[in-house]
């Protein structure tokens, strides 16, 4: 396509029948730049895209769209609106007319509806080897915010003494959202609401109260501690984590040297970068694949 036609790209809302040509673009569009640079796919088969978009697209919070040239759908974008910081992702474009100008334009369809709707905040993730998406975030106005190295394993230790870990119930929620209001300054009720209904999400307690909680132990999970001893007690707990891994902030000394005492593997470098409100946490974290 040559750069001139790109004024023929249009951006709509996906819907649930898109997901399947939006989720092949993502799988080979993710698959093609970690083959350039040596590093396993993020996502297993083609299918596992078009599941994660089926998702994305019927899920309420959520604002998805494509972006189509003469009716073909050339790539998506998608944008979790459930807390007052939104997350962006996954963004993709067909490997065909990448470079071309559609990456961005389906940055400006999502950023534009977040600053609509008011949100206090974009953030996302991206693969630190790659340049261009780099580029393209820093461009529209996203700052480095934490280096991450994505993590896989199972820890050699498998617990914490002092903590307790155990399934998360609806219960748990309020204490969950308090403790998310002293580390990052907002909370993300509505994932972790969405998560315990599905069963994936976790908390510790130590000294009767609740340190940390996890949505989940996995590459679209986030975790949020009072101190690295409880995130520890969270990583500790699993068995292996969900997809590529779980992103641990680099810049956490202690945690990352424990982690790679405790056997798990560094599998790629990941950078979170945001846009507007941003507040230096204060506590231990783990950002989803989305923030
Ligand atoms: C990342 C992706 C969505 C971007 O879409 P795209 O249509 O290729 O990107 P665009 O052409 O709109 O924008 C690329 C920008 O990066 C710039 N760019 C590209 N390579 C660059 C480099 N090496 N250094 C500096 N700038 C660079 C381009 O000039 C352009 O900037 P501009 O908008 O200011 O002109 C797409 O390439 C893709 O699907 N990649 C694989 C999947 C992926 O990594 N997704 C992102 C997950 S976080």
């Amino acid at each position: 396509m040559p750069q001139a036609q790109t004024a023929t790209v249009t951006i709509r809302i996906a819907t649930k029948d898109d997901a399947l040509a939006a989720g092949k673009i993502c799988y080979d569009a993710f698959a093609a730049i970690s083959n350039a640079h040596n590093f396993p796919p993020d996502l297993p088969a083609p299918e596992a895209g078009i599941g994660i978009l089926t998702a994305l697209f019927t899920s309420p919070g959520f604002y998805c769209v494509v972006a189509e040239v003469g009716g073909r759908i050339v790539g998506s974008n998608c944008l979790d609106e459930r807390a007052v910081i939104h997350g962006l992702g996954p963004i993709t474009v067909d490997t065909s007319v990448q470079n071309l100008g559609v990456g961005r334009k389906l940055m400006s369809a999502v950023l534009d509806r977040s600053s609509q709707r008011g949100a206090a905040g974009v953030r996302l993730v991206q693969a630190a080897f790659h340049n261009r998406s780099l580029s393209l975030y820093a461009g529209l106005g996203f700052d480095v915010r934490e280096p991450l190295s994505c993590m896989q394993g199972r820890t050699q230790q498998r617990s914490v003494a002092g903590c307790t870990v155990r399934k998360a119930a609806s219960a748990d929620l309020e204490a969950c959202n308090v403790l998310s209001h002293r580390v990052h300054g907002f909370d993300r009720g509505a994932d972790l609401a969405h998560a315990i209904e599905e069963g994936t999400a976790k908390v510790v307690e130590r000294g009767g109260n609740i340190t940390a909680y996890a949505t989940d132990l996995a590459f679209f999970g986030h975790a949020t501690a009072q101190s690295n001893q409880d995130m520890q007690a969270l990583l500790a707990s699993a068995e292996s984590f969900g997809g590529p891994g779980v992103l641990v902030p680099s810049r956490n000394a202690e945690l990352v040297r424990w982690c790679l005492l405790n056997g798990l593997r560094v599998t790629q470098p990941m950078t979170l970068m945001s846009s507007g409100l941003y507040n230096d946490p204060a506590g231990a974290f783990l950002p989803s694949i989305l923030f």
